[in-house]
């Protein structure tokens, strides 16, 4: 018996067109070239040092690996996710956080991918949290393959970790994927009344809600950078949907870091290297 089909999301079919044009067919036109170029560049590995004094005293100095965006399909397959495991675990980190954008379209192809994550492995756990392009297909399979590879998704939830002596632990927050400010605001209301630590989104317009809460620390991906920066300034790019587009940005005591990702959908970067950024994060 054949196992039954599973609806795809409502906007597969047309990612589905924009992949054939945007992804596969400029990787053709030029006989591989593109794509051959596009992966063959290394990964930038970002060291920040994040300032807070809402960070935990007793979390001074914690390192974390942020990674997103990997976009596991047509781009970047098996040889470069393999590549991306090794550059996360060679970093060390505390905790790892990946925000979104796990899978490029489908999701059929997730047993290979988890496969390699479960690899990943930090002291206070590796966190995931969905992306858009984790919706198109099947997102329940992304989460189930997530938690079945030892990693923690969040799904505007909450989690503590790393409880010791008289500290009750780090608070870490991760919402679903939303479009919108308001859309990212509910879905951080979802994870409880407790101001997080840390919070990971896919989307960056989550800063708006996490800063007026107080929140130290939030990870973003989605913007990809941009993919085409000016050199001079990388925040001069291709993203026009919202300001908040790469790097490191601050508002009172709360932060926000957009990392440029590792994959893409579209097989170019100008001035905008994928990145798997380390933020170390201190006390004021
Ligand atoms: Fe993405």
């Amino acid at each position: 018996m054949s196992a039954p089909k599973r609806s795809r999301g409502a906007g597969y079919h047309k990612a589905r067109v924009r992949n054939m044009f945007l992804t596969v067919l400029p990787d053709r036109i030029t006989a591989g070239f593109l794509k051959a170029r596009h992966v063959a560049q290394p990964f930038h590995v970002a060291e920040h040092t994040i300032r807070s004094a809402a960070w935990p005293r007793a979390f001074d100095g914690l390192r974390i690996a942020h990674v997103s965006d990997i976009h596991y399909g047509h781009l970047l397959g098996i040889e470069r996710l393999e590549q991306t495991v090794d550059a996360v675990r060679a970093v060390r980190a505390d905790l790892i956080a990946i925000t979104g954008d796990l899978v490029d379209l489908s999701a059929d192809e997730s047993p290979a991918l988890f496969a390699q994550l479960a690899l990943l492995r930090a002291r206070l756990g590796v966190f995931v949290v969905l992306g858009n392009h984790d919706h198109l297909d099947h997102p329940r399979t992304i989460v189930r393959g997530a938690r079945d590879a030892g990693l923690i998704p969040l799904m505007d939830d909450s989690m503590r970790v790393g409880a010791h002596g008289s500290h009750e632990g780090l608070l870490v927050a991760g919402i679903d994927w939303s479009p919108t400010i308001p859309g990212c605001a509910h879905r951080l209301r979802r994870c409880g009344s407790a101001v997080p630590d840390l919070l990971l989104a896919h989307n960056p317009k989550a800063f708006v809600a996490a800063a007026e809460r107080g929140v130290p620390l939030t990870l973003s991906g989605h913007t990809h950078g941009g993919q085409l920066a000016r050199r001079a300034n990388r925040r001069h790019n291709l993203v026009f949907t919202s300001r908040l587009t790469a790097g490191h940005y601050e508002k009172d005591e709360s932060n926000l870091y957009v990392t440029n990702g590792v994959g893409a959908w579209f097989p170019l970067r100008v001035n905008c290297p994928p990145e798997i950024a380390v933020i170390e994060m201190r006390c004021r």
